[in-house]
């Protein structure tokens, strides 16, 4: 029989555990619309002690936390001032039109991430015939730039001029535990650069579905109605939010080894066959290929072997570390990795 795939494509492939499992089975429950589920209450009550924020809300994805945020914060008709390569931009099927009436400003940086006075020199001056921003959106850790951290000094930096502009900021934190774990920022000190801040469940920690959306009271007030009207509400949501709960106390504290993993994996493949690996700061990695190979036949090809990966774009695939890879796996996908991209030099 041969050995089940090593599934790289994203963090979001992990199965819940059976631990995980008998602690979702084990949860106390409610009807959450109606009248409260306790389950979820002890969720975003710890979330809101971490990141520091009066409230937080639980949501069932990431994407509907971060399109509450946006929806909070912005104004219909002005734009949004992010990251080019923003989840929120390339990722959330043009929400920010759809649902919250906001144009996207992409801003590009001279670094992986855009920073401060990348911001600064988007601000358009005043002017009746341009259109106003409304507010500022960050990503950390960034996916598209290959799980790059923002320090604590850089996003202080940005909050800054974006106070100076009158401009609330959002977070999609969705990988906000990664930069934490990487840095040893706290999740609380980071969060306190943005008025309200997305962290997912469903990627490092293992979770099977889940995200929070965390602010202030006033805002979590609102965001609870938003949620409802975008088809958020949730019942006996208690048995996802004990699977939260469980990869908060039990996945959060190994996480450094998922980093450590995709370090390991960089090491095997850069250079071979001309690829040139982006170093990894947490669990992605980002391989840029040489010429003469496109990103969908490396991935055809290790899949072939048994090795999953994306094509990110034409000329970079993207592999993702995370807890049910462990070391020989990573091994082997970096065996593969690194032979695929050699013999696609030879042909
Ligand atoms: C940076 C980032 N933000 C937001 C999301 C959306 O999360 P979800 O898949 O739970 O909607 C993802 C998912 O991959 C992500 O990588």
């Amino acid at each position: 029989m041969s050995s089940p795939a090593i599934d790289l494509r994203s963090d979001t492939v992990t199965r819940p555990s059976a631990a995980m499992r008998r602690a979702m089975a084990d949860a106390e429950v409610g009807d959450d619309v109606l009248d409260g589920d306790p389950t979820v209450r002890a969720l975003e009550e710890r979330v809101a002690q971490l990141l520091g924020k009066e409230k937080a809300l639980f949501f069932p994805s990431g994407t509907m936390a971060n399109q509450t945020g946006v929806w909070l914060l912005s104004r219909r008709g002005t734009e949004i001032l992010l990251d080019a390569e923003a989840h929120l931009i390339h990722w959330e099927i043009a929400g920010l039109a759809a649902l919250c009436g906001v144009q996207a400003r992409p801003v590009r940086g001279t670094g992986a991430v855009f920073d401060a006075d990348a911001l600064r020199a988007h601000i358009r001056p005043l002017s009746p015939n341009a259109p106003q921003a409304s507010l500022v959106a960050l990503e950390n850790t960034h996916n598209g730039a290959g799980g790059k951290v923002t320090s604590l000094e850089g996003l202080r930096a940005i909050r800054e001029v974006a106070r100076a502009n009158a401009l609330p900021v959002h977070m999609d934190g969705a990988r906000l535990w990664n930069a934490s774990v990487a840095t040893g920022t706290s999740v609380g000190d980071f969060a306190a650069c943005a008025e309200t801040v997305m962290v997912s469940f469903s990627k490092g920690l293992g979770a099977p579905v889940g995200a929070a959306l965390a602010g202030s009271t006033a805002a979590m007030t609102d965001a609870w109605q938003t949620r409802k009207r975008f088809g958020g509400g949730m019942r006996q949501s208690g048995i996802l939010a004990a699977a939260a709960l469980y990869g908060i106390d039990h996945n959060w504290p190994r996480m450094h080894e998922d980093h450590e993993r995709a370090r390991e994996l960089a090491a095997a493949v850069d250079g071979a066959g001309g690829a040139r690996v982006v170093p990894p700061d947490t669990n992605i990695v980002m391989i840029d290929l040489p010429a003469g190979i496109t990103a969908n036949d490396v991935s055809a090809r290790c899949g072939e072997h048994g090795v999953k990966i994306s094509p990110w774009n034409a000329t970079r695939v993207r592999a993702v570390t995370h807890l049910d890879v462990d070391r020989a796996g990573i091994k082997r996908a970096g065996e593969v990795l690194a032979s695929v991209l050699e013999k696609s030099r030879r042909r």
